[in-house]
This record gives structure tokens, C-alpha cells and sequence, in this order.
């Protein structure tokens, strides 16, 4: 199908309506957008819409908690998060949310659907109830002593100290989260849609190549042991009352994806789309949804089954991320590292963001390490030092020389090579290998570096009579860094645009790529970005220490002191097991100025990725002997912020220290990134 003629739509998971959007969410949205904006650029016809996600118990007791009706609640959130969302450049082309008339509607519409076909199913279940409350609660709602490791304080579902699983009713001492009384059990009939008669359709599903390979593979086995899925919820609840059952609810992972159908009507409504064309089982536009794994289920198994019962199409693929991890480690409220948007905002550039994820993503489910320094180090280097540099280092010129690019470029090789890259390009973007992308145009970023380090502009200008010629090299340089912004452009849409106005051309769409810019009058060069100080990186992780909320703080504070106490100057196995061993490669070592014993090291560590160390190992090895040598790291140490810079881990030594100390080396055949153990 040509791109004119594809109709896609596009949506990202619905954020819940109770809490703000965080750094963990914004990998998702950015994914999305960078996707989106790319389709778009082409000149296809790609929506994307999403929503808030306002229904369920969380949502109801956080309301009661602020002293709010839910609707305030939702309201309040959902402006928040809107202004986050602009604020990252997220461009929907709709923001909607699952409470809304077009949702009820078409709630009701799936659920009767799938009735009528037979796939709504009722049976009687023992929940736990809370006689205080007056309600069902949810198992994450239910706390108590763990059974088999007897920790107390527990969720109803799982043990955080031991990890063992199991129903709430096998709880010690269980009580309610909500009021604290002690919960009994009660019969009630729920509606259960029917699963397991989806079975093949859902086989042959997971096999059509609508999913990633590893998230088919989970779904396979998940496949073995399809249950019935229980959809209503007992009053009170904040959600849909389900149609001829008074009291009960619509369960919110129900309403929450045919949220996306919603927020899309809400679309079509407002400019005349036709809603059927892409919702029809024979239809011909393309459905994605970009999801975190931990949803996988609700979008490969209840989502196309509930589709297909109700006679609708199923999505043509779900793309499917992993965690966002900062510095190696779970996003911590103690460490400040569970980073709200707002609070990045307050800080930093969105674009830093926005491109450091696309640096580092590809199509699979990895889970995504947000390293700090690594962040302002790449951004520095790929955007300041290579894009932006080549409009700074030849913009002024061409302003001197009377503001006009040449008809003649020094270079057409060059430039024609930057051209030629685009269909490589942009099928890194179509695959969703942003990585790829943008390591191909940082390749070519450093051709035309090196082409204007070699010709030198600067020293041309000043040598009589020579202005065509640096005009020339200039134009050449300045056709490069055109066509850079224009590929960047779905993840750099405000740079692309500064770059627009400072190249004097009309907002550029992928075709133009074979373009050139000769004999045009441009504008005065300003500084189209600056570099990142790791001074507010430190500010906004101190911000964020700041907004912890005090319980959840004191919780991590008193697993450390208990840790603390039972240390008798022996750790045991499982301490040691915490630290991560892994084989580094070399990439550069040198000199660190004012420190007479540091050497700095930028190190591969394979699949996560690179990281810088200081070490004190200066006496003994040179950086030349350095080069390329694998060393064992200590990967999951926390940053440590040192006078000449960030450390992001150790690298193993032995002996006593100055010229005595030899460096921990794997096997040569070890590769970066390899486990030591
Ligand atoms: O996991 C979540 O945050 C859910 N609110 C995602 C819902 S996605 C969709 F199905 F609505
Ligand atoms: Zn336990």
C-alpha cells in the first residue's frame, strides 16, 4: 500500500486518572509520538489519540481521600496531564477519557454483543469484604501477614519480601486497606466473559505476526491456561453500571480499552471521519497500540477476544516496551529518581528527553536504563556538539557574506549522500529502530563535521577575495544540516522548527529531502540549543527527593536501618548477590585535569550500554594501555557525584593501591555486558 493511501490510527496505554505522569510514562507517549510524527512527515494518514483512564476503586478512594467528587478528581488530573503531555511535544489528535457518554455507549455496545453471541458468562465467587466499608475489596486492597515468609504488611496478592504468591484469603491476620477492619468472606455472582472460547482465534492470532516474537511466546503459554475473565464490579465503584444488572460495574480494565474507540468516535465526531472504516472486521486501516509489557495480557488475549465477540476488527500489531529504570535501579523516591514530568520540565529541555530515548530504543521489549550521565553526555556530544554545531560553525558566514547561500555547493557529494540516506532512514522510523536511526544520522553529522574542520570557513574568511568560496562550503554544510532537522523532525519537532525559521523555508515534510537550498536568503544564526549541566540534573533529582511523599520515603528508610541492624560485619550470599558483575570494554580512557591519581573511562557495557568511571588507577596504567581492554564493573552502584564529573560504577582492582594495583580482566573472549560470576 502506497503511504497516501495508508489510514492508520495509533494510540498509546490511557494513563490512569489518580496520580501525575512520571518519567516511567513518558518513554511510551515519546515512542508514540516519534512514531506518529514520522507517519505523519510522509504524508500518511495516521491519528493518535488517547485518554485518560478515570475509572475504577484507586480512582473512587483517592477522590474520597482529596475530599473531591471523582469528576473533580478525574478533571484536575486529566488538565495535568494534558499540560505535561503538550509540554513533551506529544501531539495527540485527540486526549479523551474513559468517562465519557461515546465510552458508556460503546461499553454497552461490546458487552451486549458479546451477550447475545453467548460469551457472558455469570458465576458465584467468595470475595473478601470489608464490613466497615460496605464494599468488595480488590486484592491489592486487602493487607496482612505474608504465609509463607511471615513478613508483615503485605499485598493481598504478593509478597514484596519473599515474593510468593497466593489469594488473600491465605493472608495472616488480613485486614482492609481502606478502614482497617478485618474482612469476611461473602458469596457474590459476577459476570465473567468466556475466554477459553476464544482459544483459537487467539492461537492463530498470536501467530499472525501481530506481536513482537517474546510477546508472542508469553501469550503461548498463557494460551495453555485460559480462564474466564471477571468483568463486573459490585457498587460502589466509580465506572459504568452494567445494563440490567443494578449494582453492578463495568470492571475498568473493560471500559479502559474501548477508551480508545471512544476518544477516536470523540475524533470523528468533531471532524466528520468515518468511524465505521476503522472499526469494521474487514477493515482496511491499520490499528497499533504502543503498551508497556506488564498490559500485554489485556491487549493480546481480552482485547482482540472482546473485539472479535462484539464483531469488530482486532488491532493489526500491539508494540510492547519494558521498564524505565534510572542509573541501573528502580525509579526510587528516596534516591530521587521516580522523576515526575512536571519536575523534569521545571529543569531540563524536553528535547533532551525525547531524543535520549530515541537513541536508545529499538522495536523489542528491553527494559530502558535512563542513565543520567550518560543522558547529558550523549545529548551534548550527538545534538550540541555534531547537529547544532554545523549551523554554528558556518551560519555567522553566510550572514557576513551577505545572507544568501551560493548557487554552487563546494561539496554535492556530500550533500547527496545525505540524501540518500533517507529511505534507510526512514525505514529505521517504520520499523520502530529509533536507535538505528539516529546513529545513522549522527554518522553523517560527523562527515560534514569533518568536511568543515578540513575546509575550515573560519580561515578562508579572513584571506582577501575569498568569500565565494567559503559561501560555497558554507551552502554545502548548511544543505547537510537541513536535511539532519528534517530527519530528526519526529523527535525533534521544536529544533526543526528553530532550524525552519533560522533557514527561512516552509515547516519540512519527508519529500522534501530531495530538495536542495541554493541561492536562498537564510536568517541570522541564534543558538538553536544548549548544552545540559549536570547542575540541574542534580537540582532535579533533589527536587524530586523533595515531592516524595513522607510514608513512602520512611517505608524504603526502614528496610535500610533493618538491614543496618541485622549486620554483624558479614554480609551473606544474598547481599552479595545484589552486586552486578559485568564485563566492560574500553571505549576511551584519558587524562582528568587537576586529579593527579584518576584516570576517566568511557566503558561499552554490551546491553547497558555505555557509562563513565573515574578510577584511581593513574600510577600504574596509562590511557593508551587502556584502549579496548575488557575490565570487570560493578554495574548497579549508585552514581556518585565526584568533583570532575558523575562515576556511574567501579571497575575491579587488586592490591594495595598506587603502582600496585592490577586490574580484575575477564577472558578475552568475554563480550561487554556479560555477567562475571
Ligand atoms: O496500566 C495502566 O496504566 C492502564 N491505565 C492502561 C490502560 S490501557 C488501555 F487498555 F486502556
Ligand atoms: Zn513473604
Amino acid at each position: 500500500m502506497s503511504d497516501q493511501t495508508r489510514k492508520i490510527l495509533v494510540t498509546s496505554a490511557l494513563p490512569y486518572a489518580n496520580g501525575p505522569i512520571h518519567l516511567g510514562h513518558l518513554l511510551e507517549y515519546i515512542q508514540t509520538d516519534i512514531w506518529a510524527r514520522f507517519q505523519k512527515l510522509r504524508g500518511v494518514n495516521c491519528l493518535y489519540v488517547c485518554a485518560d483512564d478515570a475509572h475504577g476503586t484507586a480512582i473512587m478512594l483517592k477522590a474520597q481521600e482529596n475530599g473531591i467528587t471523582p469528576e473533580q478528581q478525574i478533571a484536575q488530573v486529566k488538565a495535568d496531564h494534558e499540560r505535561d503531555f503538550a509540554d513533551f511535544l506529544i501531539r495527540f489528535d485527540n486526549y479523551y477519557s474513559t468517562h465519557s457518554p461515546e465510552n458508556k455507549a460503546l461499553s454497552e455496545m461490546v458487552f451486549q454483543r458479546n451477550k447475545d453471541a453467548g460469551y457472558i458468562v455469570e458465576k458465584t465467587i467468595t470475595q473478601l469484604y470489608d464490613p466497615e466499608k460496605g464494599m468488595f475489596l480488590a486484592d491489592r486492597f486487602v493487607r496482612g501477614t505474608c504465609p509463607k515468609c511471615k513478613s508483615p504488611d503485605q499485598y493481598g496478592d504478593n509478597c514484596e519480601v519473599c515474593g510468593a504468591t497466593y489469594s488473600p484469603a491465605e493472608l495472616i491476620e488480613p485486614y482492609s486497606a481502606i478502614s482497617g477492619a478485618t474482612p469476611v468472606e461473602k458469596d457474590v455472582t459476577q459476570l465473567f466473559f468466556d475466554l477459553p472460547q476464544f482459544e483459537q482465534l487467539l492461537r492463530e492470532w498470536t501467530r499472525s505476526g501481530s506481536l513482537q516474537e517474546g510477546v508472542a511466546n508469553k501469550l503461548q503459554e498463557w494460551m495453555e491456561d485460559l480462564q474466564p475473565w471477571d468483568i463486573s464490579r459490585e457498587a460502589p465503584y466509580f465506572g459504568f453500571e452494567i445494563p440490567g444488572y443494578p449494582g453492578k460495574f463495568f470492571y475498568v480494565w473493560l471500559d479502559a480499552p474501548i477508551g480508545y474507540m471512544a476518544s477516536f468516535q470523540n475524533l470523528c465526531q468533531r471532524e466528520g471521519l468515518d468511524f465505521d472504516e476503522y472499526w469494521q472486521p474487514d477493515s482496511k486501516t491499520e490499528l497499533y497500540h504502543f503498551i508497556g509489557k506488564d498490559i500485554i495480557n489485556f491487549h493480546g488475549l481480552f482485547w482482540p477476544a472482546m473485539l472479535d465477540g462484539a464483531g469488530l476488527r482486532k488491532p493489526t500489531a500491539i508494540f510492547s516496551h519494558g521498564f524505565v529504570t534510572v542509573n541501573g535501579a528502580k525509579m526510587s523516591k528516596s534516591r530521587g529518581t521516580f522523576i515526575k514530568a512536571r519536575t523534569y520540565l521545571e529543569h531540563l529541555n524536553p528535547e533532551y528527553l525525547r531524543y535520549y530515548f530515541a537513541a536508545k530504543l529499538n522495536n523489542r521489549v528491553d527494559d530502558f536504563d535512563l542513565n543520567l550521565a550518560d543522558f547529558a553526555q550523549r545529548v551534548n556530544t550527538d545534538l550540541v556538539g555534531k547537529v547544532v554545531n554545523i549551523a554554528s560553525r558556518t551560519g555567522n558566514f553566510v550572514k557576513k557574506f551577505g545572507g544568501t547561500l551560493s548557487a554552487q555547493m563546494d561539496n554535492p557529494l556530500l550533500v547527496r549522500e545525505a540524501q540518500e540516506a533517507a529511505p534507510r532512514i526512514a525505514e529505521f522510523y517504520e520499523q520502530r529502530e529509533f536507535g538505528k536511526a539516529m546513529r545513522e544520522i549522527m554518522a553523517l553529522a560527523d562527515h560534514a563535521n569533518g568536511y568543515i574542520a578540513d575546509k575550515a570557513p573560519w580561515t578562508l574568511a579572513k584571506e582577501e577575495g575569498r568569500e565565494q568560496e567559503v559561501l560555497a562550503v558554507c551552502t554545502t554544510a548548511l544543505n547537510v544540516f537541513r536535511l539532519l532537522t528534517l530527519y530528526l523532525k519526529p523527535v525533534l519537532p521544536g529544533l526543526a522548527e528553530r532550524a525552519e525559521q533560522f533557514l527561512a523555508v516552509e515547516p519540512m515534510t519527508w519529500a522534501d529531502a530531495d530538495k536542495l537550498l541554493l541561492e536562498h536568503p537564510i536568517n541570522k544564526f541564534t543558538p538553536l540549543m544548549a548544552r545540559v549541566d549536570m547542575a540541574h540534573i542534580e537540582a532535579m533529582l533533589e527536587a524530586s527527593k523533595d515531592s516524595t511523599p513522607a510514608a513512602a520515603t520512611k517505608k524504603e528508610d526502614d528496610r535500610a536501618a533493618r538491614a543496618a541492624e541485622q549486620s554483624d560485619g558479614h554480609i551473606d550470599i544474598s547481599d552479595f548477590s545484589k552486586v552486578q558483575l559485568r564485563v566492560a570494554r574500553v571505549i576511551e580512557a584519558s587524562h582528568v585535569e587537576g586529579a593527579d591519581k584518576l584516570l576517566c573511562l568511557r566503558l561499552d557495557v554490551g546491553a547497558l550500554g555505555e557509562r563513565t568511571v573515574f578510577s584511581g588507577i593513574k600510577a600504574k596504567y596509562s590511557p593508551e594501555q587502556l584502549d579496548g581492554r575488557l575490565l570487570v564493573l560493578v554495574a548497579n552502584l549508585a552514581p556518585r557525584k565526584m568533583k570532575f564529573g558523575v562515576s556511574e560504577g567501579m571497575i575491579l582492582a587488586a592490591g594495595p593501591g598506587g603502582e600496585d594495583i592490577f586490574l580484575l580482566s575477564p577472558d578475552s573472549g568475554a563480550e561487554p555486558g556479560m555477567e562475571v560470576g
